[in-house]
């Protein structure tokens, strides 16, 4: 029998051979994170896809940040290891929906989050991620109407925090919407002194006992400079390698769901991607990411808009 590679060696040395840069997020498993060239937010991770010498990106994540990556450097080979890492909430806007959508709303600006199709990216007129959401919609006229899409829980976050004048559509994740808030009070009974830190697409209910809520960049970076040493984590559960690596000594609690098969709150879509799928999408190189000219050229313009309003600012890993 034919023995399996060294597929972090292998992995590697395909790499150099090949100036290829591997981009993870923060979601994917820990083995994935430490060989990645790159690790981040979605917006960190788009800011990275649009500047770097790489010929080849392989993405370790799912579609719409591949396609993301494919939007923004047009030129370059992106792989993506398992064309069926998708995402729920991408999935709540289809096209036909959202036309109509728009189309019965008009005279509004229309924000859309990344986890989106290029399709939907193609008819907004700027993107944001978590982590720049707020800011994306303060930057607009105070009086400018919005139509914000697809998560509903990220949407109201920011409706909250803004008092716009916002139509929502009616979007989740899968992930983010199972967070169980008795569970969560019942683990804060358990560790008084433990702080509960809740990714935004999280539900209302659960937002409002947050300590503080960010985008898994901005939870990192809450737990690498809070003075407290233990919490609760309302994300999905890969994040907590980062905070290990900054924070070693302190406690991260994944925060349970309501209801799941693994018992646990990770994300089947960016579970897809193995250490083994990333080996043999470098030696193929395929699966790749392919866009019609006319999607990319339509999309990249909101993306563009919302990378030059957030400026330049890299959280590295
Ligand atoms: P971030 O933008 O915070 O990385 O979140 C991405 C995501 O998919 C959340 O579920
Ligand atoms: Fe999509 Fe939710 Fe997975 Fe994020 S965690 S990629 S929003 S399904």
């Amino acid at each position: 029998m034919k023995n399996k590679p060294d597929y972090i060696s292998e992995i590697k040395r395909m790499k150099e051979e090949k100036n290829a840069i591997i981009l993870a997020h923060y979601y994917q498993t820990g083995d994935i994170q430490d060989i990645a060239d790159f690790v981040g937010d979605s917006l960190a991770l788009s800011q990275k896809a649009a500047s770097n010498d790489a010929d080849i990106i392989l993405f370790a994540g799912v579609l719409f940040m591949a396609e993301t990556a494919k939007i923004l450097a047009p030129e370059k080979k992106v792989l993506l290891p398992d064309l069926n890492a998708g995402c729920s909430l991408a999935d709540s806007c289809k096209e036909k929906d959202f036309k109509k959508f728009i189309k019965d709303n008009p005279g509004r600006t229309i924000i859309s989050y990344v986890n989106t199709t290029a399709e939907i990216k193609a008819l907004s007129d700027i993107v944001c991620t978590s982590s720049n959401a707020v800011s994306i919609v303060n930057s607009l006229p105070p009086d400018e109407k919005i139509i914000f899409a697809p998560d509903r829980n990220l949407g109201n976050y920011v409706l909250n925090l803004t008092g716009r004048d916002m139509i929502i559509w009616n979007g989740t994740c899968h992930v983010h919407e199972e967070f169980s808030l008795e569970a969560i009070l019942k683990l804060k009974d358990q560790n008084r002194e433990s702080k509960i830190i809740v990714h935004p697409e999280c539900e209302l209910p659960v937002r409002m006992v947050a300590d503080y809520i960010g985008s898994t960049a901005a939870l990192l970076e809450f737990t690498k400079k809070d003075s407290g040493n233990c919490y609760i984590v309302a994300t999905e559960p890969g994040i907590i390698h980062q905070m290990k690596k900054e924070n070693p000594d302190k406690i991260y609690i994944p925060a349970p769901p309501r209801d799941s098969t693994c018992g646990c709150s990770e994300c089947n879509f960016m579970k897809l991607i193995t250490i083994e799928k990333i080996y043999n999408c470098l030696k193929s190189e395929k699966p790749e990411i392919k866009l019609s000219k006319k999607i990319i050229i339509a999309a990249q313009k909101p993306i563009r808009r919302m990378l030059d309003i957030s400026g330049k600012k890299v959280t590295e890993k």
